[in-house]
């Protein structure tokens, strides 16, 4: 016969040794050694055939055993459903808890799709600062002080001094460029843009541009028209139009604005086009003269193209939305509409 202590440190291995799989074998340890029949009992029994002076001594040994056994049992049972047979709590199998993730705003969706566009025909990306000072937003653009085309872009004025702006369009980027980077150069230049206007479903205080430049030997108007209707097919698709009609912009010469076949109703008539088939997008003509020559270049060797659109407008043909407040409410809502784009 195995002394009372001999029976308990073969129990004690047992226990050691013991790593449960799922839960169904943590129940058979609970029934081996805590159960009615179990170790923890059969070991209470054994006490009465030792001897009355050693009594103590093996009481305390199996107390010291019986928080064994029970505080293993409680660690596995961390680690399992409690009492559910149903295998380990934690299956690795099973797919993940998904984290809650943000979407790209579409502001961004369609600012990504419009470098891309442009990168394929060797544009590349140039950034400018949005507060930006007098000479680069207004006076080398060709549109000195009280010149009545600064009359349309009204905008934030910084009081520690006068001569800074909140940029009211990116045209700002083209005089940076011209002044900083050796010719020939091709750009696009996305950027936020500020003007004093009352917020409303068409108009905000600020929104999105992006200008384009391209400055080179013999660059015509016709490169112009070649490259706008290419993006405009990668941005609309092969079946959209385009018409160009003349106007009027300080740093162009000649202007115009372009219009595309609108998207929505392909030209008989909507709200969208205001029932006329066209969508205004963007303004665009040859860089005047005079901008090249304040930035010290000569118009009669070099010539260019530039462009400025709206991202705001592109965004709105192209997912129909009517509100421009809703950019920038950050309304879930309207915002996980976009998700995977
Ligand atoms: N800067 C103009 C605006 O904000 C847009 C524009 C028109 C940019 C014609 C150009 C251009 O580069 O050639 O209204």
């Amino acid at each position: 016969m195995p002394s009372l202590q001999e029976l308990i440190h073969a129990f004690e291995q047992e226990i050691n040794a013991f790593i449960p799989a799922n839960a169904a074998d943590l129940e058979q340890y609970r029934i081996r050694f805590l159960g009615a029949k179990g170790a923890v009992k059969q070991l209470a029994a054994e006490m009465k055939s030792v001897p009355p002076e050693g009594r103590k001594e093996a009481g305390m040994m199996l107390n010291a055993f019986k928080q064994l056994a029970e505080s293993r049992y409680e660690e596995h049972s961390l680690v399992f459903n409690s009492g559910a047979d149903s295998g380990p709590a934690l299956d690795i199998s099973l797919p993940g808890v998904p984290v809650p993730a943000g979407t790209r705003h579409p502001l961004r969706v369609v600012e990504n799709q419009i470098v891309s566009i442009f990168e394929k025909i060797g544009f590349s990306v140039a950034t400018g600062p949005e507060i930006e000072d007098d000479w680069h937003n207004f006076t080398s653009l060709n549109m000195p002080e009280n010149h009545t085309a600064r009359d349309m872009q009204d905008t934030f004025y910084i009081s520690q001094n006068p001569d800074w702006v909140l940029r009211t369009h990116t045209s700002s980027v083209q005089a940076r460029i011209l002044e900083t980077q050796p010719l020939p150069v091709r750009v696009i230049c996305p950027g936020r843009v500020y003007r004093n206007e009352t917020i409303s479903a068409r108009a905000h205080c600020f929104f999105h541009q992006f200008e384009g430049l391209y400055v080179d030997k013999g660059v015509s108007f016709a490169d112009l028209k070649q490259t706008l209707y290419y993006f405009v097919t990668e941005m609309f698709g092969p079946d959209t139009k385009v018409r160009f009609r003349p106007s009027y912009f300080p740093f162009t010469e000649p202007s115009a604005e372009m219009d595309i076949s609108c998207t929505v109703c392909g030209g008989s008539g909507c709200n969208l086009c205001k029932h006329s088939g066209w969508v205004e997008i963007l303004g665009c003509g040859m860089v005047h003269p005079n901008l090249l020559r304040n930035f010290g270049i000569d118009p009669e060797v070099y010539t260019g193209f530039a462009f400025g659109l709206g991202v705001e407008r592109i965004t709105q043909i192209k997912f129909a939305v009517n509100d421009l407040r809703l950019y920038s409410q950050n309304d879930v809502r309207f915002l996980r509409q976009f998700q995977g784009l």
